[in-house]
């Protein structure tokens, strides 16, 4: 079996060792399980893409073990140090110019290189072992929900990935904010695990505009993408409710009273915690998804902290019944 438990070191080193080989393995990090492939190695990048079905232009992250070995692949400018001094290891990725060590494949032909140290011990591991950096997007299909447990990996790309390492759920379980560094002012392009008032108060002058009001623009940020198959509505509390004859499945921040009718019902956190709901996301709505459902409701979340990246994954996964492919 292809799943192994990470916990034991020489799993870790038969992995690193596929690594180095050009081979593909499925990693926890603290946010989401990653696909890896030797950064280095284009044709094992090239890999990556097939396996998930991702559109070329779609750049992908290069995780990396300490700040010294960042600078080898991005040119990090002056206010970045203290950005990198508080968030790494952790759930935030910075956009930089790139270095000419990147292969152009990893950063879809872009100038720009997305960067970030993974905070989980097993990820960081596996780079040291590799002895190279690790390009790795979520490893689920593309546009669909991103894996928070070996099993999700398993189920949607086993075929793929040459060994899946099973570091159980992952403690964020929301991917990493992604933070562009490279233009004039910096600009979330994806609001993730790092919260946007933590960032804006070490950034004064960031741009977070766009993340939380529209869909930010930027390669693969598709407005449609975390996708279920079940079509999934965003519904006030007191708005239109489940239509008659359908099957309906309620995704609820904080426990309800009144969940009648509905033929499932998932409570993202008991005590109405952000980062409890976070961390469950993901999980809840595969749950959902598995159950034959016609229609998903889901209650918004206040949009604060970890809240902003959760409300923007749910507009992502409603706006997905547009695309006639899922
Ligand atoms: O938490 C995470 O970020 C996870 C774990 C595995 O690290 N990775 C992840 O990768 O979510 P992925 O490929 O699913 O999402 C990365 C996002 C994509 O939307 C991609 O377009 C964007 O980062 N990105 C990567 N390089 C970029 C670049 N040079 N400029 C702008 N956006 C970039
Ligand atoms: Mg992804």
């Amino acid at each position: 079996m292809k799943i192994r438990d990470a916990s034991d070191g020489a799993a870790v080193a038969m992995a690193a060792l596929i690594i180095r080989r050009g081979g593909l393995v499925a990693f926890p990090t603290e946010t989401v399980y990653g696909l890896g492939a030797d950064a280095q190695n284009p044709r094992a990048v090239a890999k990556i893409f097939e396996v998930k079905a991702r559109p070329r232009i779609d750049p992908i992250i290069v995780h990396v073990s300490d700040i010294a070995m960042a600078r080898k692949y991005g040119e990090f400018p002056k206010c970045a140090q203290p950005v990198m001094e508080k968030f790494w290891p952790g759930p935030l990725t910075l956009v930089v110019p790139k270095k000419s060590s990147v292969p152009a494949i990893v950063t879809a032909g872009l100038e720009t290189v997305a960067v970030r140290i993974p905070a989980h011990p097993v990820a960081q591991n596996l780079i040291r072992f590799s002895g190279c950096a690790i390009a790795a997007p979520s490893a689920n299909m593309f546009g669909c929900v991103s894996p928070t447990e070996a099993r999700h990996v398993a189920d949607q790309l086993s075929c793929g990935a040459d060994m899946i390492l099973d570091g159980g759920p992952c403690a964020v379980g929301l991917e990493s904010t992604v933070l562009s560094l490279a233009g004039d002012t910096p600009r979330i392009l994806r609001p993730g695990g790092t919260s946007i008032e933590e960032l804006s108060g070490m950034l004064g002058n960031l741009d977070a505009g766009g993340a939380v009001t529209n869909l930010p623009q930027a390669p693969g940020q598709m407005e449609s993408h975390y996708a279920t198959r079940t079509p999934l509505d965003i519904v006030e509390e007191n708005g239109p409710e489940m239509n008659p004859g359908e099957k309906t499945g309620l995704l609820s921040y904080k426990p309800v009273s009144r969940g009648d009718g509905y033929a499932a019902v998932e409570i993202l956190s008991e005590s109405g915690d952000l980062r409890e709901a976070a961390a469950n996301l993901f999980r809840s709505l595969r749950r959902l998804d598995a159950m034959q459902l016609d229609r998903i409701i889901a209650r918004p979340v206040p949009e604060k902290g970890l809240g902003i990246a959760i409300m923007d994954r749910l507009r992502r996964c409603s706006a997905a019944r547009k695309r006639p492919d899922l």
